[in-house]
């Protein structure tokens, strides 16, 4: 069932903040640009400043002029201003919300929210539309991350919202769903034979997942302190990856179906709890150091910091699945802010060939991997081995590498991950979003890795370097199975 691009009145709470300006307005100019928006959509920044209909259309000019990777052209400007409109809010009053419904009602639209706000204002809001029934089908609601900060504030936010949305009517944003290598992993895997024949434990040896951080906390210091960098990133990012590439095939591409098979590998993972904190994790913090020839403060030197906080920027998790299809494969995570790179890739690594013709002639002959680049440059590669050419005394085999392209070559064509999740959301399609049972599992299993670090005196904080690949230690958790990182590669 393909669903159409629908009118839509798409309501921006929060419409001063960072995620509209750097991420949403850009996204929807880029819809446009794509011809991807119904003729009718209109977008209406909501938020609390007094602002008129063009001083709005003025800063949403110059947020898409500082944010977007490429010249505004003024055509497409012309006709995307057309659809923006302010209206001024305070979600504690109802009042406001009576107003909201007026301007609503004049379309037959469909009203989507995106509470691009703090969580600590999404239940005003809930309520807010509740009250005035604007919470009801066919609107729909979006909310990001964090959810929560634990499994019970994360149950919090999910109770308040139920009250007056269905699941049906909630879109949960993990940014890295809408991400053209992650929606390859579901092509890959599902689409050829050799893949889906070959993904289990008796053909894969193990699987690494790197997201490495060139930014640092970015002002955004009291949040990240709270988050830490398993909360920020492993909880929903590293863990989406990681149910995707482990989860059966779903019966079909309907959201409930893909849903189920995640929620069934969450519900997989081994749990880390202090009896197993010190062989599986390895935590760290950044030190000053430099990135690109820029000198960059220590983590507790940033703006705003505690000098004593034990806040991890560095996280390295090995994760075993207790499944008949991945017993035996250790699944390694790391992620970190100031490293070395900005360089995020999945990579698979197949198993040895129990007995290889050609390892008498050839030491160390490499194995066969699968590599998923998601940044920079999305692209997959095919690691495998084959003859050195020319004339050897006998086979001389060589590492070589297939590799395909899988975003569009030039800035202006690449799709960013908000345009494609906005543009669900219009659609009305929630594959690409996260239910409240994944999110509530997730946190099941990252809970307890929290608080075993809280208790344990050995796991302590590693400090590393910015602008290097982490704590040396981190490396300690892939070489005591005697594996290693994938080498670092930029082609
Ligand atoms: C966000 C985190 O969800 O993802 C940030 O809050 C992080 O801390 C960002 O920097 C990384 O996203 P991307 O798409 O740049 O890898």
């Amino acid at each position: 069932m393909i669903k159409i691009n629908q009118a839509c009145d798409l309501i921006i709470f929060g419409a001063k903040g960072d995620l509209a300006r750097r991420k949403l307005l850009p996204a929807l100019y880029k819809l446009e640009k794509f011809n991807k928006i119904h003729s009718n959509t209109r977008i209406i920044g909501a938020g609390r400043a007094n602002w008129t209909k063009e001083e709005y259309i003025k800063t949403v000019k110059t947020a898409i002029k500082n944010f977007l990777n490429e010249d505004i052209n003024e055509d497409i400007w012309n006709k995307f201003s057309l659809r923006l409109h302010f209206f001024n809010i305070d979600v504690h009053k109802e009042l406001y919300f009576i107003k909201l419904k007026k301007m609503l009602n004049k379309t037959k639209n469909v009203i989507i929210y995106y509470c691009a706000v703090p969580p600590s204002a999404f239940n005003a809001i809930f309520q807010g539309l509740g009250k005035v029934n604007l919470n009801l089908l066919p609107s729909r609601i979006i909310i990001e991350k964090p959810m929560g900060i634990c499994l019970k504030t994360c149950k919090k936010i999910n109770d308040q919202i139920s009250k007056y949305f269905l699941e049906s009517q909630i879109f949960r944003i993990d940014h890295y769903l809408g991400k053209e290598s992650i929606l390859n992993l579901f092509s890959l895997r599902f689409s050829n034979s050799f893949f889906f024949n070959n993904w289990n434990n008796k053909v894969i040896d193990h699987v690494q997942i790197t997201v490495s951080e060139e930014v640092g906390i970015e002002n955004r210091w009291n949040y990240f302190d709270e988050m830490g960098q398993t909360r920020d990133m492993v909880q929903n990012h590293l863990l989406q990856i990681l149910t995707i590439i482990a989860m059966n095939q779903p019966r079909d591409i309907l959201p409930e179906n893909i849903r189920n098979e995640k929620i069934k590998i969450l519900r997989t993972l081994k749990t880390i709890n202090s009896e197993n904190i010190n062989t599986k994790t390895v935590r760290g913090q950044y030190t000053s150091g430099n990135i690109n020839g820029k000198k960059v403060p220590a983590y507790i030197e940033e703006n705003g910091a505690n000098s004593t906080s034990q806040t991890e920027t560095f996280v390295c998790i090995k994760v075993d699945l207790e499944n008949d299809q991945w017993f035996g494969v250790p699944f390694y995570l790391r992620t970190g802010k100031r490293l070395a790179h900005k360089y995020s890739e999945i990579v698979i690594v197949f198993k040895k060939m129990p007995i290889n013709l050609f390892t008498k002639y050839n030491y160390n002959l490499s194995q066969n991997k699968l590599i998923i680049r998601l940044d920079p440059n999305e692209n997959i590669k095919i690691n495998f081995l084959k003859n050195l050419p020319g004339l050897h005394e006998t086979y001389k085999l060589e590492n070589d590498i297939i590799q395909s392209h899988c975003s569009k070559k030039t800035n202006e064509n690449k799709i960013d991950a908000y345009e494609r999740l906005l543009l669900e959301s219009m659609k009305g399609v929630q594959s690409l979003f996260v239910c409240r049972e994944e999110v509530e599992e997730a946190w099941k299993w990252i809970d307890p890795i929290i608080s075993a670090w809280k208790q344990s005196s050995k796991n302590t904080l590693q400090l590393y370097t910015a602008g290097t690949w982490g704590p040396k230690n981190s490396d300690k958790i892939i070489m005591q199975d005697g594996r290693h990182w994938n080498k670092f590669d930029l082609k």
